[in-house]
């Protein structure tokens, strides 16, 4: 498929801080995957490689939350991470980690060398320091009130309420999130990577060399370009991560992101220690990133300014196919929210249907813009899709062949113009399948695939075997034979895409996986012995896509009721003064009501008649949301009496019912701790 020899595949390492999830997948594995897939059945040679990014603030964070060690968090995660993907088929050739011996040997090997020629500059900054815990502070763990929106939880990078990005400086009353304290400034010095010394090679490299890399990609480093790079530090005073190799760099590790990708190689050199630099620094190797959007800066500018600067023959990205995201049920996916789909969760739930979440993510794939998850489109791609047109169609074509040939493939007669047609789509479509995969377009691709499925199943429809068999089994067994063709053409054209079940299709039928024999006629010779038909895909029922919406439903109501809880602690400023002159002239006083009623055509508004110690009267209130007429009858209420009287909706309304208000809104009518005569004082 192309003149280099080799082809090299990396996957984004994913923090192994959590989980992962269908944003994850539908953005960088199961694309990598198929890929992967498709070119090992091309017969090329590739390299897959994975692994766990174990460094970085989140996992320290939650590390402390949860009263363990970092390494705790990683090695859990690692693990469920490492399991989902076998389960999915996602079988990388080595699925390593970042805080692996070799990886930290070979990063710190690429940073010393960097370090030892000079590459790197140096710059002192002031930054927080905790002197409660002794360290300088990453952006995440300084907390403050949002200068943008008074939310007083917002983060030193990110207000996670109004969205803004920030700077620690920027934030009101900034303080510790792991002591809780006060916050001093101190200095610190760290290496920075000048990327604008590298500006010049990576638009001529990327501006000028890869217009076909996909618009979403080109487009954002063409903005980060456009904008200019600036020098970016690649150290951190943080205890957790690769420690600086320099004497005198004591509590420095390198940056997350500096040391993550240089993890792809490190996995590299883990699996084939002898022969490693012939992945990655051979001319004859094709090396291709698969990541998600939000990674397209370090892997199209950042990291090849590190390959560059190291020099040594490193090869660079022939391409670097980013997704967007994908939300869930129209809404942000988000770990921390735990609004998400968990790869280990799904294999729980459906066993036995890995390929139907890799056939939706793919068949909805945000390739070119954000996409939606959603369960009911979930079981519709399934039942209406992967059971009735490709089930059913190979399941028809085996059924009748033991029906009618005692499971054998039956004699091809002459071909009539509906089997040569049918017969003529699948090269076509082999043809384009190709393209779209080679072009990294998979969703175009596995339509190609369904549309395989899709002539067999109209193919069987039409041509109707079962009633032929009454009247010309010579007609027949054509019919059966060009279908079961079809068949064989299936289990090769979806091995990338669902690889269970086209594994189990090729097995039923005694069929090969070989690329070059789909869309031949004769893949499977007359008298070919079938297996027994099962079911390639089961449906999936109603009440299994109810209970992950009630899941889902039950996340929201949860975080709701969060929201809600924290608005009501928002306390309402004090007023401006009032002298006690004034506040002398309010006459507020306790009251009884006698009746109550809603005012016609309003939603808020109850009209009560109240004893007020003085006289009888009416007041018309907004409190019929929070009470019904009912619930106010016989209360014991406080009222501001003097109030100038107001028409409300046609009727006179005297005088004003207390409220305390909380900062969500809710409303509560304020009453003396036990019952007093009406008309008592207040003040
Ligand atoms: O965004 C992420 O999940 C990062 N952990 C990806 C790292 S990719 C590579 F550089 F290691
Ligand atoms: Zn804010």
């Amino acid at each position: 498929m192309s003149d280099h020899k080799r082809t090299l595949v990396t996957c984004a390492l994913p923090y192994a801080n959590g989980p992962v999830h269908i944003g994850h997948l539908a953005g960088v594995y199961v694309p990598a995957d198929i890929y992967v897939r498709y070119l090992r059945l091309r017969g090329e040679e590739v390299l897959y490689v994975c692994g766990s990014d174990e460094h970085g603030v989140p996992i320290t964070i939650k590390a402390r939350a949860e009263g363990v060690t970092p390494q705790d968090i990683v090695d859990r995660y690692h693990k469920i991470i490492d399991e989902s993907f076998k389960g999915l088929g996602i079988n990388f050739d080595i699925y390593g980690r970042t805080s692996s011996d070799v990886h930290e040997k070979n990063a710190s090997e690429f940073f010393r060398k960097l370090y030892d020629e000079g590459k790197f500059i140096t710059k002192e900054s002031e930054q927080y320091y905790d002197e409660e815990a002794k360290t300088f502070l990453a952006d995440r763990y300084i907390v403050g009130t949002c200068p943008r929106c008074g939310n007083e939880g917002a983060y030193g990078d990110q207000c996670e309420k109004c969205g803004a990005t920030l700077s620690p400086e920027e934030l009101i009353n900034p303080h510790s999130k792991l002591s809780g304290g006060e916050l001093v400034k101190k200095k610190t010095t760290h290496w920075y990577l000048p990327l604008d010394q590298y500006e010049n090679w990576l638009r001529e490299w990327i501006l000028e060399g890869h217009k076909e890399w996909r618009p979403n990609v080109y487009g954002q480093v063409k903005s980060w370009l456009d904008g200019g790079l600036q020098p970016r530090a690649v150290t951190r005073d943080l205890e957790w991560g690769v420690p600086v190799p320099v004497e005198g760099a004591e509590g420095k590790v390198l940056y997350v992101w500096f040391d993550a990708p240089i993890g792809y190689i490190s996995n590299t050199r883990e699996l084939l220690p002898d022969t490693w630099e012939q992945w990655w620094k051979s001319k004859d190797t094709r090396l291709v990133h698969f990541i998600g959007k939000d990674n397209i800066v370090f892997h199209c500018i950042v990291f090849p300014a590190m390959l560059k600067a190291y020099g040594d023959g490193y090869i660079l990205p022939e391409n670097v196919p980013a997704n967007e995201f994908l939300n869930l049920e129209g809404d942000k996916i988000s770990t921390s929210r735990g609004w998400a789909v968990w790869a280990h969760e799904y294999l729980r739930d459906f066993p036995g249907k890995e390929d139907v979440m890799r056939y939706v993510l793919t068949a909805n794939a945000p390739e070119t813009k954000d996409n939606d998850f959603s369960w009911k489109d979930f079981q519709t791609r399934n039942n209406s899709e992967l059971v009735a047109i490709f089930g059913n169609f190979v399941n028809r074509a085996m059924v009748l062949t033991h029906k009618y040939f005692e499971g054998k493939v039956p004699a091809c007669g002459e071909l009539q113009d509906v089997d040569k047609q049918a017969l003529a789509e699948i090269p076509a479509l082999k043809a384009s399948l190709q393209k779209n995969i080679e072009g990294y377009h998979f969703r175009e691709a596995l339509k190609d695939a369904m549309g395989i499925a899709r002539v067999g199943n109209k193919y069987i429809s039409d041509t109707e075997p079962w009633k032929v068999a009454k009247t010309d089994m010579e007609r027949c067994a054509t019919i059966l034979n060009v279908s079961l063709q079809i068949c064989a053409d299936l289990g090769i054209a979806f091995e990338p895409f669902t690889p269970f079940s086209a594994k189990k299709l090729r097995d039923m039928i005694g069929s090969p996986l070989d690329w070059d024999v789909l869309g031949n006629q004769e893949i499977l010779p007359q008298g070919h012995r079938i297996g027994e038909a099962q079911l390639l895909f089961g449906k999936v029922e109603d009440a299994e896509i109810e209970a992950q919406l009630a899941r889902l439903e039950a996340i929201k109501a949860a975080r709701e009721a969060a929201a809600k809880a924290e608005a009501a602690k928002v306390v309402a400023p004090q007023k401006e003064e009032c002298t006690f002159e004034e506040f002398e002239k309010m006459d507020i006083r306790t009251a009884t009501v006698l009746e109550a009623e809603r005012v016609p055509k309003t939603d808020k508004l109850l009209k009560l008649t109240i004893d007020t110690g003085i006289d009888k009267r009416v007041i018309v209130s907004g409190i019929a949301e929070y009470y019904a007429p009912e619930d106010m009858v016989g209360k014991q209420i406080c009222i501001l009496a003097n109030l100038a009287p107001r028409k409300i909706r046609g009727i006179e309304s005297k005088g004003m019912i207390l409220m305390a208000r909380q900062g969500d809104g809710k409303m509560r009518f304020v009453t003396p701790q036990e019952t007093l005569a009406n008309g008592a004082t207040i003040g």
